[in-house]
């Protein structure tokens, strides 16, 4: 995802398919975190808000984008479970503009055929957004275009431990032997089970961590 130079992206202009694109070597399936917003818009002289305003826009370039040359998932880190301590006015930022995201686009999601999920604990999110989720991902259920999947309230680790604790109770009640609990057991413990790893991660403001995103399904991804 590219740094947006103005809020509003001109889409006629980046989606043409770059000169030379092998569909061969595009990667199934891109992860993003997608920070660098605050600094993008402090170094403009704009508040951090504007920063994340701007980063919506090359969320949205980088979805159709995704789509339109072939990449079957997409999944972006929007909110881990560390950015509950940021400072509270930019969190109800966050939030407000999750829940007006989710109603401006979900028509054209759905004319675009985007299948929509959202990653993550989800009952710790405003009751309003919950219900704008539940809505989204059960219109777009049946769609059979791009996997849009959205981190929210993610967290690697935690993430693992759930997956530990559900087949912990499944071993209990006699569901499952536990010498048999192989990888792929586990995989289809976690929030990504219906997809395939992440073969591409992307940190949009070029840093060079994992920071608690995807820690299972990046193992093998180039970064
Ligand atoms: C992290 O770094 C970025 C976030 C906490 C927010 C990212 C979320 C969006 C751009 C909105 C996406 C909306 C939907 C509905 C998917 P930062 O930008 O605060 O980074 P910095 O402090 O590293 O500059």
């Amino acid at each position: 995802m590219t740094r947006p130079s103005v809020i509003s992206t001109d889409l006629s202009r980046v989606c043409k398919s770059p000169k030379g694109l092998d569909p061969q070597r595009l990667p199934m399936h891109v992860a993003v975190i997608m920070d660098g917003n605050g600094r993008w818009a402090e170094a403009r002289g704009l508040p951090r808000m504007m920063g994340h305003r701007a980063g919506v826009e090359a969320l949205k370039t980088t979805l159709r984008l995704c789509s339109k040359w072939g990449i079957k998932a997409l999944t972006v880190y929007a909110f881990s479970t560390e950015n509950w301590s940021r400072p509270g006015d930019e969190v109800s930022f966050l939030m407000t503009l999750f829940e007006r995201v989710l109603q401006r686009e979900l028509e054209s999601l759905q004319r675009e055929k985007v299948k929509i999920n959202f990653l993550g604990e989800l009952k710790a999110l405003p009751k309003r957004l919950q219900v704008l989720i539940k809505e989204a991902t059960e219109i777009t259920s049946s769609n059979n275009g791009i996997h849009f999947n959205v981190c929210t309230n993610y967290g690697g680790r935690r993430e693992i431990v759930l997956a530990a604790q559900r087949l912990a109770e499944r071993s209990m009640k006699g569901e499952l032997d536990p010498s048999n609990i192989d990888e792929n057991t586990f995989a289809a413990e976690l929030f990504t089970a219906s997809e395939v790893d992440p073969d591409l991660l992307i940190r949009t403001s070029g840093e060079k961590r994992i920071s608690n995103f995807l820690l299972w399904q990046l193992a093998y991804s180039e970064i």
